[in-house]
């Protein structure tokens, strides 16, 4: 196995063939929008007899951490082909990615998961739960005045990437910079649906749904949304509510600013008399998304919290070391630091006998600062341990909101 940067005239052909076997894109013009997907950003081959076998791709961006934005690498694909299974291809690769990215500066790295555990060898740590909203439009209860939108289609992606990237900013909040990526990910999405307002400063896009409209009557599955204020966020309900005498089902993550459950009539009436129907009205879970940091000192320079201030010795192991050949500038984040949490937070390297320890996992360490799970859950559940004070401390210092991307990918 060898690690190439991906060259689109020399690897394109092998890398199609690898996502064809993997079920991602089937026809023409499904192959044709992974050459946009993979436009921007940083892709690595993995070859055997010259040939790509394994394929990585990486995008930057931001995530909003409290007030401050932080620099993401995502972990946009992993692919590897039928013939190379179980080889460490996929592990190898990646590691280089993330090496890669914080080499190039980037403080987090953040991608969505097939499953619980393959990434955990790479330092990520489980994300927030996402709420999965089924229902019936007809029972919303917003009463906020419908306007007719304007249809939307894969042409627009540019005002519908630069309305995401201007869209409200809460903890947790990602942005992706490739707007190619966006258009890749419109252009594959089956039966598709737009509508949007164009309200914004020279007449730009200001708030959307886009979807799939998988049936007559649904579901209608939103896959990407944006909007800037309450009146918008209600307006888009409304227009959701307009499609409500024809689409029996409509299927989203829900909206992080509210609970969709206020929204509904009767959600538990309803829930029961669609119970394992085709159209069954449920709220479902799960965490779906993980998220590590690179640049331990990085991300701390700008952690502002209100509340009272920790200074503790951190043990932190990286997992992703072992999966890194050949010396890399960046080898993962093992090492001893002194952590000082508060309004001006910081890590430095070195031990101090004065300070009480805390021993971590990087992949539970960037769960607990991320807000993902308090300290005291992480202890319980994950690779982290202190003495009770300590956690107690560390649950009272970082009461953030629960992170939301607000963008899949
Ligand atoms: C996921 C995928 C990229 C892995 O590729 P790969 O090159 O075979 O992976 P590696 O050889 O580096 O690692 C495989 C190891 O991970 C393990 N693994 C796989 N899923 C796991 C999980 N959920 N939890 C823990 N370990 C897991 C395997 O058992 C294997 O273990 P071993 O090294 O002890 O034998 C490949 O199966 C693939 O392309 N799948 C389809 C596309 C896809 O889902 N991509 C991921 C998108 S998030």
């Amino acid at each position: 196995m060898s690690i190439k940067e991906y060259n689109a005239e020399r690897d394109f052909q092998a890398v199609a063939r690898i996502w064809k076997e993997c079920g991602w894109i089937e026809d023409d013009k499904e192959v044709a929008a992974l050459k946009d997907f993979l436009e921007e950003g940083d892709t690595l081959v993995a070859t055997l007899n010259g040939e790509a076998e394994c394929v990585v791709h990486g995008t930057p961006g931001t995530v909003r951490y409290l007030e401050e934005e932080l620099k993401l690498g995502a972990v946009a694909s992993v692919n590897t082909s039928h013939i190379v299974r179980k080889l460490g291809f996929a592990k190898k690769l990646a590691a280089r990615l993330l090496s890669r990215q914080a080499n190039a500066g980037m403080d987090v790295s953040a991608l969505g998961i097939f499953d619980q555990g393959f990434y955990d060898r790479l330092g990520f740590g489980t994300g927030s739960y996402e709420n999965w909203v089924n229902f019936d439009p007809a029972t919303l209860t917003v009463d906020y005045p419908f306007r007719p939108p304007r249809r939307l289609s894969a042409e627009n992606y540019r005002d519908l990437h630069s309305a995401m990237m201007g869209r409200s900013k809460k903890h947790g909040d990602v942005n992706l910079d490739a707007a190619s990526a966006f258009k890749a990910e419109m252009l594959w999405t089956e039966k598709p649906f737009g509508f949007g307002y164009y309200d914004g400063p020279g007449g730009s896009l200001s708030h959307f749904i886009w979807g799939e409209a998988k049936d007559e009557y649904g579901p209608y599955v939103i896959t990407c949304r944006a909007y800037q204020t309450r009146d918008q966020l209600l307006e888009l309900l409304a227009l959701i509510k307009s499609l409500a005498d024809q689409v029996t089902q409509i299927g989203m993550i829900e909206f992080a600013e509210i609970q969709m459950q206020d929204l509904l009539r009767k959600p538990f009436r309803t829930r029961r008399a669609s119970a394992k129907g085709k159209f069954e009205q449920i709220i479902s879970t799960s965490a779906y998304w993980q998220f590590r940091i690179l640049n331990l000192e990085s991300c701390l320079s700008k952690t502002h919290l209100s509340g009272p201030a920790v200074k503790f010795n951190l043990q932190l192991s990286d997992p992703v070391e072992k999966h890194l050949e050949n010396p890399q500038k960046w080898s993962g984040l093992s090492g001893e630091y002194i952590i000082e949490l508060g309004e001006e937070s910081s890590a430095k390297p070195g031990q101090s006998k004065a300070l009480p320890t805390l021993k971590a996992s990087i992949n539970a360490f960037s769960r607990m600062w991320f807000g993902v799970r308090p300290a005291s859950s992480l202890a319980i559940t994950d690779q982290l341990e202190g003495d009770q004070a300590l956690i107690d401390s560390l649950d009272t210092v970082l009461r953030l909101p629960r992170p939301h991307f607000g963008w899949d990918f």
